[in-house]
């Protein structure tokens, strides 16, 4: 543990504008969507993080080739049957929950026995919430104690599934609907609310898919086999890597920030709800569509005030990434947070919810919790002296981000490790915190 960081002083005002880089969920999607289209697709700001790179090892590993231009990648596929992988193939999706359950559904239909692995963090999570529907399709997946490793072995025989999606996980939704698109006949889905990328993807390359919504459920169904053509993508802008400058600013005096060309997809704006009933002012500006996903520019400004929120259930899957973050805006908020049933929390890159607690109350801040529930007792007085070291967090790289805006709004004198977990998601982070007046050693 040699890569670490001091952090001894709060950021001083600043006003700027910047950009973030792409969407993390958007990137793998269209790496894997365009490794199976029929031709050449071209995918603009893509995500460079390590999460992204290891979709890219992984479509290689099938036989695709990419190639890096100037401004962006190419990818050549050859339709839903164009994968041609050696035997016994070994994907190491490294940290990716996404990219790892992802694949499994592309992977329906192959007929060849393919190992997935992961980094530890990966390898301590929940698999069966994908092998349980997709070993329905009739592919033959065997996991050791619901973990990774996973092996798949595809068929040429599938039958299309009916699914009950009960998470809210858009991970389980869609490996299915990667799987429905290699299976003949149609697959139906039922799935609780969680970001819809995928969705959006399909419909805009023409995949024959049928979307209705109610106030809780989506019913989604899909008909396979479906083949579709390349296409050309700009990836936008991370609204969960945005999430930890918006906090950074409104945590710091006299500031202001515009975030460019960022994802506005409603099903992942629950931050920005729930800091604004905090009493945060946080707009979009320029909101243009791009392929069924809405873009604009986030304004932010510093807010003395911020207030203690109930936050609402229902907001709890389009904020899922976020709540770290949100949590420090709670500590500094004037009352309680609640949280509720936050149990999806603790089955990210490290148990996150846990994790969190335990800053919190290194950092003094009052917590009860009662199990997925939890109660912040903000404090907008919070100043802090004291010496914080954080480490042993599973390279979790939302638990860096979050540490490092604790410390440049909060004070105190901090020791941050592991900071190259921040190439998970998010390798210009530390660029950006520079940019802003950060004074980071
Ligand atoms: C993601 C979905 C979410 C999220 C993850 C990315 C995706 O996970 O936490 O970072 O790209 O589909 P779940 O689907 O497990 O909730």
């Amino acid at each position: 543990m040699t890569n670490h960081i001091v952090i001894k002083k709060k950021i001083t005002p600043f006003k700027k504008k910047i950009g973030v880089s792409g969407d993390k969920s958007i990137s793998i999607r269209s790496v894997l969507l365009a490794s199976q289209a029929i031709g050449k697709s071209k995918l603009y700001n893509l995500l460079e993080s390590e999460d992204v790179f290891n979709a890219l090892k992984t479509i290689k590993s099938l036989g695709i080739k990419y190639k890096k231009f100037n401004s962006h990648y190419e990818i050549t596929g050859y339709g839903l049957n164009g994968y041609k992988l050696k035997k016994n193939l070994v994907i190491d999706a490294g940290n990716s929950g996404t990219l790892a359950r992802l694949i499994l559904g592309l992977l329906i239909n192959i007929n060849k026995c393919v190992k997935i692995v992961g980094d530890k963090s990966l390898s301590k999570r929940d698999f069966s919430r994908v092998t349980e529907p997709l070993s329905l399709f009739g592919a033959n997946i065997n996991s050791s104690n619901r973990k990774l490793p996973v092996k798949i072995t595809g068929s040429e025989f599938l039958r299309p599934i009916n699914y009950f999606e009960k998470l809210g996980s858009a991970q389980c939704k869609s490996a299915v609907m990667l799987a429905a698109l290699k299976t003949h006949g149609l697959t139906k889905i039922k799935a609780k609310k969680s970001r819809d990328h995928t969705e959006m993807f399909f419909k805009h390359l023409n995949i024959p898919i049928k979307i209705s919504k109610n106030k809780k459920f989506d019913f989604i169904e899909i008909k396979g086999i479906s083949n579709f053509k390349s296409f050309d993508y700009i990836v936008p802008g991370d609204i969960s890597s945005c999430a930890f400058f918006i906090v950074l600013t409104l945590l710091s005096k006299k500031s202001y920030l515009v975030i460019k060309n960022v994802n506005i997809n409603k099903t992942r704006t629950g931050i920005i709800t729930i800091l604004n009933k905090m009493n945060a002012n946080i707009n979009f500006k320029n909101k243009k569509n791009y392929k069924g996903e809405l873009i604009a520019d986030i304004h932010v400004k510093s807010k003395s005030k911020l207030l203690g929120i109930k936050c609402p259930e229902k907001l709890n899957s389009s904020a899922i990434d976020e709540f770290l973050i949100i949590f420090i805006a709670a500590a500094k908020a004037k009352g309680i947070s609640h949280f509720k049933n936050l149990s999806e929390l603790n089955k990210k890159e490290s148990p996150r919810l846990d994790i969190a607690i335990k800053i919190l109350n290194k950092l003094g801040i009052k917590v009860k919790r009662n199990n997925y529930d939890i109660k912040i007792y903000g404090n907008p007085d919070l100043k802090l002296e004291g010496k914080y070291v954080i480490k042993n967090f599973m390279k979790d790289h939302r638990v860096l981000m979050m540490s490092c805006i604790a410390s440049l709004t909060l004070g105190g004198e901090w020791k941050i490790y592991d900071t190259d977990s921040a190439k998970t998601s998010f390798p210009n982070f530390f660029k950006i915190l520079k940019q802003l007046g950060a004074k980071i050693n």
